[in-house]
């Protein structure tokens, strides 16, 4: 069905054209010239963006513009040049997006379909925010949907990756298929082989039938590994023969089981690090992180605050049956501005709370439980907080050094994949005394004058030097890129060029 469009008249210069150049881009449009007659049809109709083409200013269009954003529409305002100092402020006020005017129709038809694009990803997914990254987000769940690849979902705790993990199956050529969430962290590690692979009766004590893990039932469809950073080093090495082979045994079995499913990992530990510091397989994680998704922590975008308040608050009158006007707006300030360590998750159980335990018909300051307001604006790992020890400014230093240090460890782990992820040009070859190449290597494998011939007794130096006149020749003089892949600098390269005489 045609998107539905709602545009108001007060300026009908931009909405007479604007609402042909809609019609004839396939959406359905109403026009209204009183804003009380648009309320009504927001009400009734729910129609899927609104248009505004008068000021935003007056209390009609102010009451538009609320009940929209009240109802989930997306608001586009197109404003006078005069009013550009007020689009930020007309942004607080519930309006989604802003144009200046004279706004190309065209234009304006783009930017209405991008709207209604995000509406119904996020309709059709449940997460919500008007923040870049969450639409970062949303767009990156689209763009990975269709295909099978392995995702990796990084953030912080109750940031909403088990909403992302869910939201890609569901717009994947799976949904209807399986989808089954493993939680890497609950389980010992017997039982999350087990559990993730199955076993056969009698595998171990307590086996006392054939049982069909994750894996098996997730087949055809989708596998959601959560807390992946928890699982223990033995079951890492079988999940990557899982991730290379889509192969596996259960416990006990000797049948090789072939499944097709898509994998979705999460883990809110910063991976990376863990790889760094030798806790987590560096295979797996490149493995498990071809594509990726990061969840910014809420307190990075806290202008999705204001919107999730509305949307629980709704939820929950709803589910307790409880009539409610919504929320003042100093108690909104503050729950805009509090730390949220435990970020979407907390503020979410905080506004379950306060819809059932608030004695009025509207969330006030005092209703909000004064710890929310404590705690530290960023949540740092534990694990370096522990070993920070007491804190203050030792604590501090201390950190920042170990913070550091895995930085650099980082980078060196980098470089080092870069290294071993280039192709490698260089192929040597070992002869014994007196064979050729043509003896060794058919023609067809061989690879042209980029082969090294190393025969036994060749020194080292000589090998390097053969190497380097390879490269050269490969890359037909250019000595950047016979040092880049070398793996060496320019300046050294330069050198061994005149040690070796290869001028
Ligand atoms: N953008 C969002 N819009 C709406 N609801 C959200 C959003 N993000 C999170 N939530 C809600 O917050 C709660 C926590 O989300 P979820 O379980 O997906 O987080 P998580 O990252 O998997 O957390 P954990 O690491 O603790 O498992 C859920 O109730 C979820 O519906
Ligand atoms: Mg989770």
């Amino acid at each position: 069905m045609a998107a539905q469009i709602l545009i108001t008249m007060d300026d009908l210069e931009t909405a007479v054209p604007l609402n042909a150049a809609l019609e004839s881009a396939g959406f359905s449009t109403a026009m209204f010239s009183s804003l009380d007659d648009a309320r009504g049809s927001v009400r009734r109709e729910n129609p899927d963006l609104v248009i505004l083409t008068g000021t935003v200013h007056d209390t009609p269009a102010l009451t538009l513009a609320a009940l929209a954003r009240d109802s989930e529409i997306s608001t586009l305002a197109l404003l006078e040049p005069t009013d550009s100092e007020r689009a930020e402020r007309v942004g607080r006020l519930g309006v989604t997006e802003t144009m200046m005017k004279p706004a190309r129709p065209v234009e304006v038809v783009e930017t209405a379909r991008r709207l209604l694009e995000r509406r119904r990803l996020q309709q059709r997914t449940g997460i919500i925010g008007e923040s870049p990254a969450i639409q970062e987000v949303l767009v990156k769940i689209e763009q990975m949907a269709p295909v099978s690849s392995t995702v990796l979902v990084q953030g912080e705790s109750g940031t909403g990756k088990e909403l992302v993990a869910k939201g890609i199956h569901d717009l994947s050529p799976r949904r209807g298929r399986p989808f089954i969430t493993v939680n890497c962290a609950a389980l010992p590690e017997t039982l999350l082989e087990s559990e993730l692979f199955g076993h056969e009766k009698g595998a171990f004590t307590g086996a006392a039938e054939r049982r069909l893990g994750r894996f098996e039932l997730a087949d055809t469809g989708t596998i959601f590994l959560d807390e992946i950073g928890e699982i223990p080093p033995a079951t890492q090495v079988k999940l990557l023969r899982v991730l290379e082979s889509r192969t596996f045994f259960r416990v006990g079995g000797v049948q090789p089981i072939k499944v097709d499913v898509r994998v979705i990992a999460a883990t809110n530990r910063a991976l990376r690090e863990a790889v760094a510091i030798g806790d987590f397989r560096d295979d797996l994680y490149y493995r498990l992180n071809v594509l990726n998704i990061y969840l910014a922590p809420l307190r990075e975008r806290r202008e999705d605050i204001p919107i999730l308040v509305r949307r629980f608050i709704r939820e929950f009158a709803r589910a307790q049956d409880r009539t409610f006007r919504g929320i003042a707006p100093e108690a909104l300030q503050r729950l805009v501005s509090a730390p949220w360590p435990g970020n979407v998750r907390q503020l979410r159980n905080l506004i379950e709370s306060m819809v059932v335990l608030a004695p009025g018909s509207e969330i006030r300051a005092s209703d909000i439980p004064p710890d929310v307001m404590d705690g530290p604006g960023t949540f740092l790992p534990v694990r370096l907080n522990q070993v920070g020890g007491a804190g203050g400014t030792a604590g501090h230093e201390l950190e920042f050094i170990l913070r550091s240090l895995v930085d650099l460890k980082l980078q060196v782990e980098e470089l080092r994949r870069r290294l071993d992820d280039h192709p490698q040009r260089v192929q040597v070859i070992e002869l014994t005394d007196h064979a050729t190449v043509a003896d060794v290597v058919p023609e067809s494998e061989r690879d042209g004058d980029d082969t090294v011939i190393y025969r036994s007794g060749m020194t080292m130096a000589e090998v390097e030097k053969a190497a380097i006149e390879a490269a050269l020749r490969e890359y037909r003089g250019n000595r950047r890129r016979a040092a880049e892949v070398l793996g060496i600098g320019e300046r050294t390269l330069y050198r061994k060029i005149k040690s070796y005489h290869l001028e």
